[in-house]
Order: structure tokens, then sequence, then C-alpha cells
């Protein structure tokens, strides 16, 4: 009963937000490749986990602490790096950084953002920076730099997303006058484009490993890979010096008919071991969903689009509304299955722990 209520406690959110959004800006944030069979499998393969409760232990204080790549945390619910905020809600990052704070989660800031990162970074919330690399690594190299002189604790490198699937996905810059094009980044508008060629800030399509150390050496923080649906991806960008991986289907946002995250984490798990920490995101809508991800082996998850019907709904009470919601329904299934901490949260809780559905 707890899991159908949490369900449509997200699902009316979204519904929420559809009502009150332009269409086309609805449309952006909901968006899929494909068919969207990918979004459609992501939620329901989180539901379908079984928990192993275990008696006799003591969960009176259903702690949610946690910490991540050494940042101490309140919650393992941390909010995705999505574009576009600005569309949802005119202090756009602002609002997501003041909620996360509040919800004492942590940040992902887009390469899209439409704030500088000063302003993010003055509102106190940890950070971490996504990156997409560009095809003038020039361009990516100056934004990183600024990310990390701005204290972001980290990179997020997207690896999965060099060029978006679906023309659903692609922002037109005439159905989005007052807000930045691709060409206009916040983080980027004191740099001088003129000479540059058209498609200087748009995804690089060359990648290699190499990128991870690059990034490491230029920024001087640790780097996360995100996008990440195999083991032996996992164990390539760790053996290349990644200090995490995201398991990540970016929300169904990239292929139709990829795996789900859900799917994808256990071999990532096991790929990598104890070499570094692993995360995942796409399809996480309950604290269920939250506690079968930690059993699994993921430090922590990140939370897309049901952030971003918060801050359209309710801004920066919205946002830390969800986040606030997806901890205590956390807490909740932590006192059902017997763990009092994060750490108490295990793979023996969890009925068929490979399970694949
Ligand atoms: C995203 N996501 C994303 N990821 C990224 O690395 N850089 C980005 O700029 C964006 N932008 C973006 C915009 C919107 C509107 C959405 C919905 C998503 C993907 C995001 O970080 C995350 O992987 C997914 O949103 C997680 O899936 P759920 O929680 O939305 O199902």
């Amino acid at each position: 009963m707890q899991r159908e209520a949490a369900q449509s406690y997200a699902d009316e959110l979204e519904m929420k937000a559809k009502a009150e959004l332009p269409d086309y800006v609805y449309g952006y944030f909901a968006g899929t490749a494909g068919g969207g069979e990918s979004v459609q499998d992501a939620a329901a393969h989180w539901d379908a986990v079984r928990f192993r409760p275990k008696a006799f232990t003591n969960t009176s204080e259903g702690l949610t602490r946690t910490s991540i790549l050494g940042t101490q945390l309140r919650t393992p619910v941390l909010a995705a790096p999505m574009a576009h905020q600005n569309a949802a809600t005119p202090l756009a990052e602002i609002a997501t950084a003041r909620a996360v704070r509040r919800a004492g989660s942590l940040l992902g800031v887009s390469t899209n953002t439409s704030v500088p990162f000063s302003q993010i970074a003055a509102e106190g919330a940890p950070w971490w920076f996504q990156v997409y690399v560009m095809k003038d690594r020039g361009l990516s190299s100056a934004l990183v730099e600024r990310a990390a002189a701005a204290e972001a604790k980290a990179l997020v490198l997207t690896v999965d997303t060099t060029r978006l699937a679906s023309s659903e996905l692609v922002i037109d810059p005439q159905l989005w006058p007052e807000t930045p094009g691709k060409r206009r980044l916040a983080n980027l508008l004191e740099e001088d484009l003129s000479g540059l060629s058209e498609d200087a800030t748009r995804g690089a399509e060359d990648l290699t490993l190499d990128i991870i150390g690059e990034l490491r050496e230029r920024s001087g923080i640790e780097v996360i890979v995100k996008g990440i649906l195999r083991g032996d991806d996992a164990r390539r960008a760790v053996d290349a010096g990644a200090a995490g991986v995201l398991v990540s289907t970016h929300g169904g946002r990239r292929l139709g008919k990829s795996v789900t995250s859900m799917q994808a984490l256990p071999e990532v798990v096991q790929a990598v071991g104890n070499d570094c920490e692993v995360y995942v995101d796409s399809g996480i809508r309950t604290g269920d969903h939250v506690a079968a991800a930690l059993a699994m082996g993921a430090r922590a998850v990140f939370v897309g689009r049901p952030v971003m019907w918060g801050l359209a709904t309710g801004g920066e009470d919205g946002a830390a509304a969800v986040l606030e919601r997806f901890t205590e329904e956390l807490r909740l299934t932590m006192a059902a299955i017997g763990a009092n901490t994060i750490r108490d949260i295990t793979s023996d809780m969890l009925w068929r722990p490979q399970a694949t559905c």
C-alpha cells in the first residue's frame, strides 16, 4: 500500500506539472528516445524488486546519513543534473541548490545551466559539475576550470549523450526565446566564441578513455563517469582513473530500447568491486526504489524528473519536498527491512539480488 501511495505521488506531481507548464516545456522535460520503452520499464523494474526483511534488528534511529566521495550528506537521494531548469522555475539551479541544502543532499549541475557557477556555489549546497565534452576541447577546459574554481566537489562526465537520439529532445531556440540556447551557456558568456566554428559547443563524438585523466588533471577534482550500463565499461573507466560510475540510461532519453539501470547495476557493481563508488539513476520514483538500489550496491541515487516536477510546481519548496519525501519513504522502508543505518542495507535483504525481471 505504501509503495502504491508513493508511486502515485510522483505521478500526481507530474500531472500537476503537465497542467501548469507550456506543452513544449513539458514535452522537453518528459521526452524520451525511441518509443520510450526504457522509461516504461525503468520504474516497473525497480518495483519488481522484493525484499527479505531481517528480524531482531534495532531500527530505532533510521539514520539516512551517508558520505559520497567523502562529502557528508543527510540523504543518499541526490538531484540529477538537468538542463534548462529556468524553464521550470525562474531561479533555476539557485532554487534547486536551496532545496538540496535543506534536504542535506547534493546537486548535479548541467553543462547547460543558465546560472553562473558562483551563484550556485553561494547557496552552500555541495555540487558536482556535469561535463559534456565539446568539439572545441578548449571550451570544455574553460568550463571545468571555472567549476573547480567555484568549488564543485567533482566532475560528472556524461558519456552516453554525445548526440541526442530524438529530435524532441533538442531545444529549438525559436521556441525557447528566453532560454539560453546551446551557444549561450551561462558559464561561457565571457568567452569570445566569434572565431570558433558553428558546432564548437556540440558534443565531441570521438571521446576516448584518456579524457578521464585529462579532466582530472585540468580541474584537480575527481571524475565520475555517467551513462555506464556495462561492467566492462565501468571497469575501463575505473582503470582510467574514475572515482565513481553512475549507472544511467539518461532517463531513457538516449536509447529507447536500452536495458534499464536496474538491470545493469549488478554487473557494474560486480565489475568494479570496492575500487570506486557506484551511483544509479533513471526511474527512481519511491523510497522503496532507493532502498533497492542501495541493497544492490549503489552508494546513492540521483533523481531527475520528479525534482523537475517539484521545481515546476513549487520552485525551491517543491523540489525540497520531493527530496524530503523520498528520504522519508526510504526511512520507512529501512525500518520495515530491518536497517537502522544506510550501511545496514545489504544485498542479503534482496530476494534474488541478480533479478533481471
Ligand atoms: C536530463 N539529464 C541530463 N543529464 C546530463 O548528464 N546532462 C544534462 O544536461 C541533462 N539534462 C536533462 C534534462 C532533462 C529535462 C532530463 C529529464 C534529464 C539526465 C538526468 O541527469 C538523469 O540521468 C535522468 O533524468 C534520470 O532519470 P529520471 O529520474 O528522470 O527517470
